[in-house]
């Protein structure tokens, strides 16, 4: 199969990139290089077509969807607060990027999309665990950006025929995320601060919980919607299915490494959801779905890796 993926120099879409070409795929991976690094395709770069381009550039999109068969969508901007700032910018890359790589698919007569969604668009619906059947209401740009995403994948489905999958990622973490910036996922910024010996901050109290969910899995999850039979114009929640709050977070990573991790208060951020956790039935009974790296094992893994990123 020829797969295309956005945003494949990216935290998750390099490691989409990995899986599809370990099983056999042609690979082609277009990235801005915002957010995403050539490191990260440093291991398979030569087996692969890169090109340095644009979500928002519907003329390459057009180009790199030809003979697709498959779409993996994961290009976008990922940061609440970053939607809050720069809303104009988030709109752009997250909806008409979204919109292009949909007609570009269609376009091309590529079979599938799996478009990379978001727990944002749930917001502060008190209901827990989020399911798929309740209502969607983003309190963020970056929420309502995914969402609408969604909704034109739905409707790309319905009127021409796109098969497409929408999966509604909650905090997914592992190797390649990028912790340098304030924006970054909060695992990976904590992890950064643990090994340098420094103080995590937690906005808010620390009770706000997570569904926080290793890499493999979500890899495993895209593979599976880019054929399941029943998954086309459908939507799934990918979490594990566990609340971890940022408290336990700090004490397991602590744990971990064998030594006191504490942090340090500050007031919460604007847009963030208190709580936020997936029941994942859905994905397990339609995608086949069963994810099998738990949170501490994960954080493990991540420990090591980016120890040994300090030593190499
Ligand atoms: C994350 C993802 C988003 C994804 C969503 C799904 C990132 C950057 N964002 O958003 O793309 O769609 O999950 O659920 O990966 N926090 C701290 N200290 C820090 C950083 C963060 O306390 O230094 C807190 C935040 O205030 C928040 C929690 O940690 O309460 C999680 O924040 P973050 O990792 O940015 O993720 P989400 O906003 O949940």
């Amino acid at each position: 199969m020829k797969i295309l993926v956005t945003g494949g120099a990216g935290f998750i879409g390099s490691h989409i990139a990995e899986a599809c070409l370990r099983r056999g795929d042609e690979v082609i991976i277009i990235d801005n290089l915002t957010s995403g690094h050539r490191r990260n395709m440093a291991s398979f770069i030569r087996d692969i077509q890169f090109v340095e381009g644009d979500v928002r550039d519907r003329k390459l999109l057009g180009i790199c969807a030809s003979g697709c068969d498959i779409v993996y969508h994961q290009a976008a901007i990922v940061s609440v607060p970053y939607s809050i700032e720069h809303p104009r910018e988030t709109h752009d890359v997250n909806i008409v990027g979204t919109f292009n790589v949909l007609e570009a698919a269609r376009d091309a007569k590529a079979r599938r999309v799996v478009f990379a969604c978001s727990a944002a668009v749930y917001g502060e619906d008190p209901e827990l665990p989020k399911h798929e059947g309740m209502s969607a209401l983003p309190i963020s740009p970056y929420g309502l950006e995914k969402l609408t995403g969604e909704h034109y994948a739905k409707i790309f489905h319905a009127l021409y025929g796109l098969e497409t999958v929408s999966l509604r990622y909650f905090n997914v973490f592992g190797p390649r995320q990028d912790p340098k910036s304030p924006y970054s996922g909060v695992i990976s910024i904590f992890v950064d601060r643990l090994l340098d010996g420094e103080m995590p901050t937690i906005f808010g109290d620390g009770e706000q919980c997570r569904d926080f969910v290793f890499v493999e899995n979500v890899v495993q999850a895209n593979l599976l919607a880019g054929s399941a039979p029943k998954a086309a114009g459908r939507s799934y929640n990918i979490g594990l299915g566990e609340r971890t709050t940022l408290n336990q977070l700090v004490e397991m990573m602590g744990r971990l490494e064998g030594r006191p991790f504490a942090a340090r208060y500050e007031a919460a951020r604007p847009g963030d959801i208190r709580a936020s956790f997936a029941d994942i039935s859905r994905a397990r009974k339609e995608l086949d779905y069963g994810p099998s790296v738990s949170v501490e094992e994960g954080l493990r893994r991540l420990l090591a890796y980016a120890r040994s990123l300090r030593g190499a």
